[in-house]
């Protein structure tokens, strides 16, 4: 579905990532998981088209889309979930929902969103922007379905939420990943990340230092093991 082959990517003259290959096979979820200022978000960038990879590959549903823009990768099937949500603040929840939809079905989105998220339901003519940090999150992610993608890449989508709100985040990306939906995933919550996916891959200093089976790899240990960062108990 989505390979990235060989991406060496930065910013400027500054190199980020080395040869970083990774492969997010159909209705798979990939975890990638690192410390901070590994490269996972320019990672994630990189495959959503929103910066140049300086070399190596990215191929999604076989095409060669290396350099591509991300609005051509959004026709593709490929949605990006970015670190502070990218969702409208001044616009309402109703026309967040509308924006995203495939034409002609956004009657169905908003009912879809209503029936995920009750608490969006009563929220529609709300602007975006006035919602909590919890609910953002949720209408990003309901914006995420309504888009009907093939691929989605998130960015640490649970980032400063209550743990409970982490928990529905979690169930509304395993439905996501339940329709068939294969997922890109960097996440905080190593433990949750795990459990969700099929394969980790863990990134260090802008290189792969291991991929493997999810369930081979357990929460904490993989800081000490692979990053070489000590996690007090
Ligand atoms: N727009 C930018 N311009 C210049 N350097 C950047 C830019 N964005 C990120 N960097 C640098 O690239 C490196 C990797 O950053 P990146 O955001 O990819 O890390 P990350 O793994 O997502 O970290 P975190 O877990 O903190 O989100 C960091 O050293 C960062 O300072
Ligand atoms: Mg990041």
């Amino acid at each position: 579905m989505l390979e990235l082959e060989n991406i060496t990517a930065g910013y400027g003259d500054t190199v980020v990532l080395r040869d970083v290959s990774i492969s997010v096979p159909d209705g798979k979820v990939v975890a990638l998981l690192g410390p901070n200022g590994a490269g996972k978000t320019t990672l994630l960038r990189v495959a959503s088209g929103l910066i140049k990879s300086m070399s190596g590959r990215v191929e999604l549903n076989g095409e060669d889309v290396t350099g591509r823009r991300p609005y051509y990768m959004s026709r593709r099937g490929l949605c990006n979930l970015p670190e502070g949500r990218g969702i409208f603040p001044s616009l309402t929840v109703r026309d967040n929902l509308i924006l995203q939809s495939p034409k002609g079905k956004e009657s169905a989105t908003i009912e879809r969103a209503a029936e995920s998220f009750p608490a969006l339901a009563t929220r529609m003519k709300q602007t975006a922007g006035s919602l909590s940090g919890g609910e953002q999150q949720m209408l990003a992610l309901v914006r995420t379905f309504a888009s009907d993608p093939k691929i989605v890449v998130v960015d640490e989508a649970s980032l400063g939420l209550a743990p409970i709100i982490v928990d529905r985040i979690f169930e509304t990306l395993a439905q996501i990943v339940a329709t068939g939906v294969s997922v890109l995933l960097v996440e905080q919550y190593v433990t949750r990340a795990l459990a969700l996916a099929d394969t980790a891959c863990l990134l260090n200093r802008g290189q792969v230092v291991f991929t493997g089976p999810a369930n081979e790899l357990e929460g904490d240990e993989i800081f000490e093991r692979y990053f070489g960062i000590e996690i007090s108990a």
